[in-house]
């Protein structure tokens, strides 16, 4: 049978996947937020993912009525799944989902999760809300399976299409449909996980060996800034073995590797399991802010440099480069630990949304152009715009081109550097 697919949920996730489906058949879209249903409409992605080409020319129904759902037999679901102000899962935007689809469900309906959740939530949070919602019997009426997404924003090589998709379903059958239709649009290949908690626990394990990697890289800058050594030309040298792993120190910061690994945290607790490593590196990572700030205050100091009232420039406020996603950024510690030492700290950043940064962190951010010289700078988010200009941008970004520089990700040239620059890296 031809699958009649909706989406829920247009986010980075979700308009992407509506796009390539949308390419090839006509489907549903549906958001609960009516203004990015309009923007859509528009031909306008706020989150940069979908360009407004494609978007014009993709056959997608752009709706935030709930009824539209009754008219797809495949729909997948694509909400956010952040956490509490406690790092417990916040299953709330998955329930209020589930509880629309279920309203909405037409019978033999297979319903797929795309949102990162613990091992065993579709079949034990959602499917009961699916059943109490629509009245309807799983695994007779309609039908569930988990097909996890790892597209990465802003990298316009790994995308929905060219990464190999991951599915599952609560049977042979349901795998089957869900494999033949992700595999209608995805070019790299399905991988049919054997269950769905198999298929839950691959992508939240991706992740949290991902924080864990980098929280590794953050503790060995910490132990190497003590020792005076260049940690990033450490990892060249150790990166020339075989299988020594690429990862980089930095800010862990977004909706994904700072937040997925305390669903499994959460789960594994559950069943009576206290993890010990995974909850280290997450707390490793969560300091790394608090250890820019301070690294940068001292340096000030051993170069005679006031500290309270001097103005430092923060590069970037997004949680990574070249997008504009500001969620769960970790250059707010950055700022929260200068400003506690009694620093004016002015942030620019060329992608962000200064209404959104305002209203999320209470932060006013300042056009590039608008910046005062300051005594120092933290180059916190390397996106394209900033790498382009290297060093030279510090002529008039530092009060007579003089101060301190701490360069997070370690992306400019050190070779290069202007000698009335004091230059520090994580
Ligand atoms: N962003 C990523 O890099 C990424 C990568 C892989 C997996 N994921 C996972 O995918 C899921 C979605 O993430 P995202 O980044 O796309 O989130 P997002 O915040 O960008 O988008 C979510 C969308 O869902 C909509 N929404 C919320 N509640 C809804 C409801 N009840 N009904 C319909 N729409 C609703 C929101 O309005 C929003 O447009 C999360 O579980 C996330 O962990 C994200």
């Amino acid at each position: 049978m031809e699958q009649t697919i909706a989406v829920v949920g247009l986010g980075y996730v979700g308009l992407p996947l509506a796009a390539a489906f949308g390419k090839k058949q006509e489907i549903i879209g549906f958001d609960i937020n009516e203004q990015r249903i309009e923007e859509l409409k528009q031909g306008y992605d706020r989150t940069n993912e979908v360009e407004n080409e494609d978007l014009n020319t993709t056959s997608v129904e752009f709706t935030s009525n709930p009824s539209d759902l009754s008219k797809a037999n495949f729909i997948i679901v694509a909400v956010p799944t952040p956490i509490t102000e406690n790092k417990q899962p916040n299953l709330v935007p998955l329930v209020k989902a589930s509880e629309t689809i279920g309203e909405n469900i037409s019978r033999g309906t297979i319903v797929v999760y795309e949102s990162t959740v613990y091992p065993g939530a579709t079949e034990e949070e959602c499917v009961p809300v699916l059943e109490s919602a629509s009245g309807m019997k799983c695994g007779e009426d309609f039908f569930v399976g988990y097909s996890p997404e790892r597209i990465n924003p802003g990298d316009k090589e790994h995308t929905f299409t060219t990464i190999t998709k991951v599915v599952s379903g609560q049977n042979d059958n349901v795998l089957d449909t869900v494999a033949n239709v992700y595999g209608s649009v995805v070019d790299a290949g399905i991988h049919k996980a054997s269950s769905i908690k198999v298929a839950e626990a691959a992508k939240v394990i991706e992740n949290t060996q991902r924080d864990l990697n980098i929280s590794l890289m953050n503790e060995l800058s910490v132990i190497f800034e003590k020792l005076n050594i260049d940690t990033a030309d450490v990892l060249s040298a150790a990166g020339t073995k075989w299988n020594f792993l690429n990862f980089s120190p930095g800010l862990v910061g977004g909706h994904c590797i700072g937040v997925d690994p305390y669903y499994l945290t959460h789960k594994a607790e559950k069943v009576g399991y206290h993890p010990e490593v995974i909850l280290a590196g997450r707390k490793t990572n969560d300091n790394v802010g608090k250890f820019i700030a301070t690294s940068l205050i001292k340096q000030m100091i051993k170069k005679n440099m006031p500290v309270q009232g001097s103005t430092v420039t923060v590069l970037g406020f997004t949680f990574k480069e070249n997008v504009p996603d500001l969620r769960n950024t970790r250059v707010i510690d950055i700022v929260t630990e200068l400003e506690e030492f009694g620093v004016n700290v002015q942030i620019t950043d060329a992608h962000a949304d200064s209404g959104e940064a305002y209203e999320e962190y209470g932060i006013d951010l300042i056009s590039y152009k608008e910046l005062k010289p300051a005594d120092a700078a933290v180059f916190a988010v390397p996106h394209e715009a900033y790498l382009e200009e290297g060093w030279g941008m510090f002529d008039h970004l530092l009060k007579h081109g003089k101060g301190v520089v701490f360069d997070v990700k370690s992306k400019l040239d050190k070779n290069e550097y202007p000698a009335d620059i004091s230059l520090l890296r994580l």
